[in-house]
């Protein structure tokens, strides 16, 4: 009898270490606390309806929205886990206003950042759709031991050394890329580990499905309509489906598998976007070209764009090569 080989997260991350000479073993650490924490929020997520941790925390976050009770929940859990790790030396959240430095003996001497969006799709949650949490690792610049600087954490996109995402969904994922390729990993809970289900995942270049907020159509520039314009358009030659769960996690995902577009453009009341570069577009724009997709503001590179602001916004286009270049030139008529 031959059984089917199994290779667990932990299993792939030493193979992919053992490949670099050079490597510390840090970066592999920094995925066994993501990994540890998003077992905790997978839990927590599972059974949110049975316990009291649905519903608002009642505050407003930096950004100036409702705070759900899991948002702070797995903020926390994030930035336990990656604290008693010790191999992190500051974290910057879209739950936090400034740098979360950490500076205990452990970490002091950590050359990682991590980026993250705790809690993605927030608004899903107390309906049960699906929700995600998106992370970035960068190194710092400055020398370790001293304190971390803004240029530390303001780095752009290309400089990521690793990005990735957990969905928590009808099964629970984690996706990411260390800049050589992309793989999702699913949670077998029978057995408590994440194992390679999907290797090497590959964005198709085309695809039929367009993601974006129909409701703020009235206030997007021109040149984003004409391309929402054509997709509804059933007359053109290829027929688009519009789907949208309003959780980017979700909504990416779904489009990188099967091939897609997500958008989320300028308005005339959010000039910038809605999403933010550091925990939202740079993650995702990484993990986008590493799947062979594409992923722009509808003008620029997102990986190139230079922070200048931890909670800074931008517009996003990204997915399928194809449908990112037909938006884009619509964009420039
Ligand atoms: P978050 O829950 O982290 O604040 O992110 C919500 C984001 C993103 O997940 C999603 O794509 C977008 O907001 C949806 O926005 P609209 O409700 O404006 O469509
Ligand atoms: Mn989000
Ligand atoms: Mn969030």
């Amino acid at each position: 009898m031959r059984l089917n080989q199994v290779i667990s997260l932990s299993q792939f991350i030493a193979d992919q270490q053992s490949k670099h000479k050079e490597a510390t073993g840090d970066l592999s650490k920094i995925f066994r606390d993501i990994k540890f924490a998003a077992k905790i929020v997978n839990r927590d997520v599972r059974k949110a309806g049975l316990v009291d941790i649905l519903g608002a925390f009642g505050t407003v976050n930096v950004q100036g929205e409702e705070v759900k009770k899991l948002d702070m929940l797995a903020n926390e859990e994030f930035k336990s886990s990656l604290t008693l790790g010790g191999d992190c030396c500051a974290i910057i959240s879209e739950e936090e206003e400034d740098i979360h430095h950490i500076e205990t003996t452990l970490n002091v001497n950590s050359k990682y950042i991590i980026a993250m969006d705790p809690l993605d799709g927030s608004s899903n949650i107390d309906v049960n759709a699906s929700i995600g949490t998106i992370f970035s690792v960068y190194k710092r610049i400055s020398p370790v031991g001293g304190p971390v600087t803004m240029g530390d954490v303001l780095q752009k996109g290309i400089n990521q050394v690793a990005a990735g995402y957990i969905i928590y969904g009808s099964s629970t994922m984690m996706v990411f890329t260390t800049g050589n390729g992309v793989n999702a990993f699913t949670l077998d809970a029978s057995i408590g580990d994440f194992c390679l289900s999907h290797p090497d995942i590959k964005i198709p270049e085309d695809g039929n499905i367009y993601s974006i907020n129909d409701g703020i159509y009235d206030r997007m520039e021109p040149g984003v309509q004409h391309y929402v314009d054509y997709c509804r358009n059933s007359t053109t030659k290829e027929t688009y489906s519009a789907r949208y769960i309003g959780s980017m996690v979700a909504d990416f995902h779904r489009n990188m598998l099967k091939g897609g577009i997500f958008m989320y453009p300028a308005t005339t009341d959010a000039p910038k976007g809605k999403l933010r570069l550091m925990f939202e577009s740079n993650p995702m724009a990484f993990i986008t070209e590493q799947a062979g997709g594409k992923a722009t503001t509808g003008h620029v590179r997102i990986l190139e764009i230079q922070p200048t602001e931890i909670h800074q916004r931008n517009p996003v286009f990204m997915g399928s090569t194809h449908m990112v270049e037909k938006v884009e030139e619509f964009m420039k008529q």
